[in-house]
């Protein structure tokens, strides 16, 4: 099967087909704050770590199918400053409540009976259900065609004690339970199943 994303009839079949095909996609329940301090909060698997020197993450709010911009990004055009909390199986649920349709200014947060602890660099607050949460300021944002890449710089990494050896500077992967995104609209997957490949030299 070979697909062309020119032909009309795949027109409106681009997003359902390459976000089921490119899985599992970490989730980022991304938390910002308005003008006025409210806090928002939303996830994103159109997200990913893509570099260490300096640490960047990025991710993609769309706009509402009329067009206008997410919360998430209107907060973040507003002021530059996000945290990007992790996604585990104990927060998955909570997750999928934030990412309802609330108008502007309502907390999705205190809808997902989630609660929130403050940041040491920024002003949006982590989220404290979250295994792991990355402080970001705003590298950049690009637009290209209808995306919107928002590109962060981490500032601070905050992480439960229990998923970190403090003295060899590890982290305790095997007990971190995150979920990632699957097939579009539902599904989803535990990362429970690891297995090691050790890379030829
Ligand atoms: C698991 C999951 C992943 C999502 N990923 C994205 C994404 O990458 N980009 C996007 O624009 N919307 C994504 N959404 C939809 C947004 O979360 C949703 O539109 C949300 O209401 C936006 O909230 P806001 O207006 O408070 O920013 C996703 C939803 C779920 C449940």
């Amino acid at each position: 099967m070979e697909l062309d994303f020119d032909t009309p009839e795949l027109a409106d079949r681009v997003y359902p087909i390459l976000a089921s095909l490119v899985t599992p996609r970490p989730i980022a329940l991304v938390s910002t704050i308005d003008s006025e301090g409210r806090v928002n909060a939303a996830p994103f698997s159109f997200f990913n770590l893509f570099g260490a020197k300096p640490p960047i993450c990025a991710f993609a709010p769309g706009n509402r199918d009329d067009g206008t911009p997410k919360d998430t990004a209107l907060n973040i055009q507003a002021n530059s400053e996000f945290v990007i909390n992790l996604v585990d199986e104990a927060l998955a649920e909570g997750m999928n409540r934030c990412a309802a349709s609330l108008p502007f200014g309502e907390s999705e947060l205190k809808c997902a009976g989630l609660t929130t602890t403050a940041s040491t660099t920024i002003k949006p607050p982590c989220i404290a259900e979250a295994p792991v949460s990355l402080e970001c300021k705003t590298w950049d944002i690009l637009e290209i065609g209808h995306n919107r890449m928002v590109i962060g710089l981490i500032q601070r990494v905050h992480l439960r004690d229990e998923l970190y050896d403090a003295e060899k500077q590890r982290v305790l992967s095997e007990k971190i339970m995150m979920v990632g995104r699957m097939a579009s609209p539902h599904w989803y997957c535990r990362t429970r199943d690891r297995f090691e490949l050790i890379r030829p030299e």
